[in-house]
């Protein structure tokens, strides 16, 4: 079967041809379109702008994809319906339902959320994979952290999910682009506080892990910007209104501040991620979402969960951010499960939940 993905949730304009026979995945094609310079002189994404470089690119970004694929039959269109920017959903949205119409294919509308899990699944363009994905080892524990969302899923079988724990107020991946912007960093923020951070060291300011001992698996991230903004302000030596950019601080300091944040950040996700992975008795760990490229968290997840004895994984690096290969993925299994959307009934839903 080949599944059309197609993605347009935030500022990537995402589409992706994948082929799915009874015991292998290919990803034949997944071209992705970033509006980073577009929306970075804003220092974040601005809705009707996406929606609009959408409406642009669109086009030409299906020709891409279908001419790399060497593919011009597909069986079924799986299109993100939700959560997301709501005038970039809608514009995929109908697109995919025109497409729809006009070559008289299903359509499914996917859970964005949905699609990071199964980013998972994902081998290099090309690449057959002999898919361990028809028997994976449920249940799985799913840590998915973006730009929108810090979430933990419990999956006990495809298309089957339980949210136990989301934070309460700020994404990981939103605190990472706002600290960054603080210290005068470009947007997107997380990529490059990561680097900067590289050179700093992790335990010279301490700064709050709110929510740690929480009985619950939620997050928050709020008072962890606060606390930041605040330890600026305390090492600014001049002026008392602080601007993005503008602290006079050292080149060590700020990596200094960099590493401590991406320590405190980090540590919560990975103690409450294992805690629940134990209190639900799952058999692996997952991790998803744009923030998953980053490499301390990564390498902190795996290890605490490997020492638990639990399968760990987490996409490859290609697969971490918005693209639509994930969208067709969890297209298919849901198509296997619930039959094709109505194309009447198919809307965007900002605020889609599980
Ligand atoms: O999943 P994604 O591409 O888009 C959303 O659905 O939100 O996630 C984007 C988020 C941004 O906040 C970005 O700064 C963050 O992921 N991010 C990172 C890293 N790479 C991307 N955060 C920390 N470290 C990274 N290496
Ligand atoms: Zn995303």
């Amino acid at each position: 079967m080949t599944i059309l993905g197609i993605e347009t949730s935030c500022d990537d304009t995402a589409v992706a041809v994948l082929d799915i026979s009874p015991d292998e995945i290919t990803v034949r094609a997944n071209v992705v379109s970033s509006q980073v310079t577009i929306h970075a002189p804003h220092g974040g994404v601005v809705p009707n702008l996406a929606a609009r470089e959408h409406e642009k690119n669109l086009g030409h970004v299906l020709e891409l994809t279908l001419q790399e694929a060497k593919m011009s039959e597909i069986d079924l269109i799986a299109v993100t319906r939700g959560p997301g920017l709501a005038p970039a959903l809608w514009v995929g949205l109908n697109f995919a339902k025109a497409l729809a119409k006009e070559f008289q294919k299903p359509i499914i509308g996917v859970n964005h959320m949905e699609g990071h899990i199964y980013s998972n699944w994902l081998k290099p363009v090309g690449e057959n994979s002999k898919s361990e994905i028809r028997n994976p080892e449920f249940p799985i524990l799913n840590l998915i952290v973006s730009g929108g969302h810090t979430e933990l899923v419990l999956m006990r079988d495809h298309s089957k999910y339980e949210l136990i724990g989301e934070t309460k107020d700020d994404a990981v991946g939103e605190a990472f682009d706002k600290i960054a912007r603080l210290l005068g960093l470009g947007y997107p923020g997380g990529p490059l506080l990561e680097e900067l951070a590289a050179g700093g060291n992790s335990s010279r300011y301490p700064l709050p892990r709110p929510m740690l001992h929480s009985k619950d698996f939620n997050f928050s991230y709020a008072g962890l910007k606060t606390a930041a903004l605040y330890l600026l302000r305390d090492l600014e030596k001049d002026g008392p209104s602080p601007r993005p950019g503008q602290y006079h601080i050292s080149d060590q300091q700020k990596s200094d501040i960099a590493s401590s944040f991406q320590k405190a950040a980090i540590e919560p996700l990975v103690q409450k991620t294992i805690r629940a992975a134990r209190e639900f008795k799952v058999n692996a760990v997952y991790l998803s979402g744009g923030v998953s490229a980053n490499k301390s968290l990564r390498e902190g997840l795996e290890h605490a969960a490997k020492e638990i004895g639990l399968a760990y994984s987490q996409p490859l690096l290609e697969y971490t951010g918005d693209n639509a290969a994930m969208i067709a993925l969890a297209g298919y299994f849901n198509y296997q499960r619930f039959g094709a959307t109505e194309l009447e009934t198919l809307e965007a839903d900002a605020n889609l939940k599980w």
